[in-house]
């Protein structure tokens, strides 16, 4: 297997299903948001306040195209920030670093896990419900985009996400595989 990159909207469970498929399978995980933190030494919410959404997004094209080109997290589990995915630069990186998997979540659903992490998401200024609104359907094509494989969450708890990510790193899901373009 290679690695598997787990893309979606704020709120989707990348970072939970990522860290919780990496134990399973015994692999590294590597979350976007926190490596750039550790390597900025400050919260996602303190690097837009003091820097500029263009900042983290320069930090994020960065760093995706470092793991792509490296080693670093080889074989393992890499969930990446929910706006990572909409520079077509880094669409291209997350396809050269491994299997792209786009965590579906139904709006309504995001909104009601949204709701009440405002304060650490800068992206959600002006309203949980206003943000998923105007932003997802923006985003939706760009995660297809990316995608190897569109996995519909809704319905599902995370025992059920990760045992469908796993079947995808086994090769053995039945949901089909995506052409990339
Ligand atoms: C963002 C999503 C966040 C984080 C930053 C920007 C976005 O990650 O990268 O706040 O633009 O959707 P999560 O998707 O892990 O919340």
């Amino acid at each position: 297997m290679s690695r598997i990159i787990l893309e979606g909207f704020m709120g989707a469970g990348k970072s939970a299903c990522g860290r919780t498929l990496s134990k399973e399978l015994l692999l590294p995980y590597m979350d976007t948001d926190r490596e750039i933190e550790k390597r900025e030494k400050k919260k996602v919410s303190a690097i837009f306040e003091e820097f500029g959404e263009e900042y983290f997004r320069k930090a994020e094209t960065a760093l995706m195209k470092e793991l792509a080109e490296g080693s670093k997290c080889h074989n393992g589990v890499i969930s990446v920030g929910g706006g990572l995915p909409i520079r077509e630069e880094n669409r291209y990186w997350m396809q050269k670093a491994g299997i792209v998997v786009y965590l579906k979540l139904s709006p309504e659903l995001l909104i009601n896990r949204l709701e009440g992490t405002e304060w650490r998401r800068p992206m959600l200024k002006g309203g949980v419900r206003e943000k998923v609104e105007s932003l997802l359907p923006v985003r939706e094509p760009m995660y297809i985009e990316a995608a190897d494989y569109v996995l519909d969450t809704d319905g599902m708890d995370i025992v059920g996400v990760v045992n469908q990510l796993k079947l995808i790193c086994h090769g053995r899901s039945s949901l089909p595989r995506r052409e990339r373009a």
